[in-house]
């Protein structure tokens, strides 16, 4: 990508901050170009995940959202981990608290607490395991049959993963405001404009559940994929089609263009843009660097918990 020379030069000096600091830079698939450019690593909820227990490094700076950052503290409590800035946090996340949980929780005693990744510690500490978009399935499927399950915050996922499992699933009627917008009507309109185009959607999206109704009923008129982010960066370069519908945050196309260049990305909705997950620029991140700001603590008895319920996410192999 052709940046201007004061970026090009801000990147050396981070990539220079980073040797000199023994730091890495792991970035979320929705962050702006340059910033995903300067990044050690680059992925989805579940990749970053791994790559942030594994990482041998003093400081782990967090170019994604405040649940991230935390998650990446929860997994490698000795790394200093940064986030750019402190107002990346997530819709999704805030529609639930821990006593949202023990409330829920105290109604159905016996049931199992699915908690999706995008949820603060103190939610995750309250919950038997979690699930990213990667996951959800394959770990729902490895519950107990006879236990009630509860799934939370996001009912577009929670509804995409009952269909695929048969199981019966509790759903809190949480939301991501960014993927929400992405419902059936402007699916429909997207496909109308390019037929040829086989259609890649996020499972937080609103169109969600209606997409695999009509995919499975085989009306959609086009190949259809529910996937993760990083789902989608695979079989988008490993599929023969050529052009492809994105139905997800925009800064997805940044990725998808780099892994398959030779292919074309049409964003279903171009508005569809991840405020949170904008706030952080390469400005931020060079200053992150240099202030080592700002670090993402974890209470030690939250993270016991939380590390459980991951640690159970992590043991499933997707
Ligand atoms: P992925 O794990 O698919 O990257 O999703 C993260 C997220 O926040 C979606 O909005
Ligand atoms: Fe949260 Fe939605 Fe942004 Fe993902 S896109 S970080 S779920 S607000």
């Amino acid at each position: 990508m052709g940046y201007a020379p004061e970026t090009l030069e801000m990147m050396e000096e981070i990539r220079r901050l980073k040797r000199e600091k023994r730091a890495v830079i792991l970035a979320h698939n929705y962050q702006v170009p340059e910033v995903q450019d300067v990044a050690d690593f680059v992925g989805d909820s579940l990749g970053l995940s791994r790559k942030a227990r594994e990482v041998d490094a003093d400081i782990i700076v967090f170019c994604g959202v405040h649940f991230m950052a935390e998650t990446a503290k929860i997994l490698n409590p000795e790394k200093k981990v940064l986030l750019p800035d402190l107002e990346a946090g997530c819709s999704l996340a805030d529609s639930i608290t821990a006593e949202d949980v023990r409330r829920w929780k105290a109604e159905h005693p016996d049931a199992l607490v699915v908690g999706y990744i995008n949820t603060t510690a103190e939610v995750k500490a309250e919950c038997d395991v979690c699930v990213t978009s990667s996951n959800a399935v394959e770990v729902v499927q490895r519950l107990p049959e006879d236990r009630e399950i509860l799934f939370l915050p996001d009912m577009f996922l929670g509804a995409f993963v009952a269909r695929k499992t048969g199981r019966k699933i509790h759903i809190w009627p949480g939301e991501c405001h960014v993927h929400a917008r992405l419902g059936f009507r402007t699916i429909r309109q997207a496909q109308a404009a390019h037929p040829e185009a086989t259609l890649l959607v996020h499972p937080e999206c609103g169109c969600s559940t209606s997409c695999m109704y009509f995919a499975e009923e085989g009306s959609l008129g086009a190949r259809v994929q529910i996937l993760s982010t990083g789902g989608m960066i695979r079989y988008a370069s490993e599929s023969p089609d050529r052009t492809f519908l994105v139905a997800t945050e925009v800064g997805i196309l940044h990725p998808l263009r780099k892994h398959a260049p030779d292919k074309t990305f049409i964003p279903v909705d171009a508005e569809a843009i991840c405020p949170y997950m904008k706030t952080i620029t390469l400005e931020k991140v060079l200053r992150s660097l240099t202030d080592e700001v700002y670090e993402i603590h974890v209470d030690p008895e939250v993270r016991e918990r939380a590390l459980q319920a991951i640690e159970r996410m992590l043991e499933v192999n997707v």
